[in-house]
């Protein structure tokens, strides 16, 4: 038995379930809670039932539907849902199938082991206007560039593979959703992504209608040779901010740091190392100078969560960095 968040998790051998991935679910909840809209959730993979049971305890006004393939898991969610005195929709079905036999839903969580790719299609058509997206990719080997062809094959692009890679492959993902988003005239924006240990996560947003899918089209280019991928915001800042309000010891310095890097509408960074490495610089200046001097200057300077020695900013010179 375990205890995340405000739920009581039984957990068994045979289904699922890594403590790692509580961030992703903590930000999950603080999302949900920023949003603050009533909203039918479909938690489509969702294993020990763990999300669903901390969204039905953690964010007031949603009905959830909990889908699994796995007997063994389905059986665990409805004990853990008793154990939690709380009340859902359970389902075993492949997640595709489950989409497609339902009305519509309001948010919808894909969390697969690997690459979301095989949902994508469903989930879009059962999005409801307005509705979020949540998207889970344990897919890093191809998407980094370890595995170039795979990237190809599955999101359609080139991979970067230098110390951008994970904002490369975070925008490379999003790009190929947002393509089967327009095949149903769906825009979806993202409003919140990140990148943490091995995986990739963005929720995005359906702004229905012909012109706006049309406007997301245009910003899928070519970056430092790897792409296509989205070249536009990985963040609403607006909503950022007010995730703030809602976040937990956990969530809040990871919050507070992309909260800055949202505020700056530029694709990569740079990595103060790598910076000093090319132009042979015996020392590295430290990062908190290194952005205080791009903020005299007058740019927007802010760390970055994706790498330790990372910065982003809006200055466009290299030669004024360090
Ligand atoms: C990574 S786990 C999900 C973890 C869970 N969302 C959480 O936050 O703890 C993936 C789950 O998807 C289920 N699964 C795999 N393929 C599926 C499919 N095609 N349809 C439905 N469920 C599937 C597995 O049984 C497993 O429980």
């Amino acid at each position: 038995m375990i205890t995340e968040g405000l739920a009581k998790i039984k957990t068994s051998k045979n289904v699922f379930y890594n403590p790692v991935m509580k961030l992703n679910r903590d930000i999950s909840v603080v999302l949900l809670n920023a949003l603050g809209r009533k909203m039918t959730i479909a938690d489509i993979m969702a294993a020990t039932g763990v999300r669903s049971i901390r969204f039905l305890k953690e964010v007031k006004g949603v009905k959830v539907f909990i889908n699994d393939n796995s007997k063994e898991a389905v059986k665990l969610i409805k004990q853990n849902l008793k154990l939690n005195k709380v009340k859902a929709t359970v389902s075993n079905e492949e997640a595709s199938l489950f989409l497609l036999k339902n009305k519509g839903f309001d948010y919808i969580d894909i969390d697969p082991f690997g690459t979301p790719n095989p949902f994508l299609d469903s989930a879009v058509k059962k999005l409801s206007r307005e509705g979020v997206l949540a998207v889970t990719s344990t897919d890093p080997a191809a998407l980094t560039g370890t595995y170039p062809n795979s990237c190809r094959r599955k999101y359609w692009a080139e991979p970067l593979h230098n110390h951008m890679m994970h904002e490369a492959a975070l925008r490379i993902l999003i790009r190929k959703i947002q393509l089967i988003g327009a095949q149903y005239d769906k825009a979806l924006i993202p409003i919140f992504s990140f990148s943490k240990e091995h995986y990739l996560r963005v929720f995005l947003k359906n702004e229905k209608g012909k012109k706006k899918v049309d406007e997301v089209l245009k910003k899928h280019g070519m970056f430092e040779k790897a792409g296509p991928m989205w070249l536009g915001n990985l963040w609403d800042p607006k909503l950022t901010e007010r995730m703030l309000d809602f976040s937990s010891y956990d969530t809040r310095k990871f919050l507070e740091m992309i909260n800055e890097e949202a505020k700056i509408d530029a694709v990569g960074f740079f990595s103060i190392h790598s910076l000093c490495k090319k132009l042979k610089r015996s020392q590295t200046p430290k990062i908190d100078e290194v952005i205080e001097n791009l903020r005299k200057k007058g740019y927007k300077a802010s760390r970055t969560h994706f790498l330790g020695d990372g910065v982003r900013t809006n200055c466009t010179k290299t030669a004024e960095y360090i």
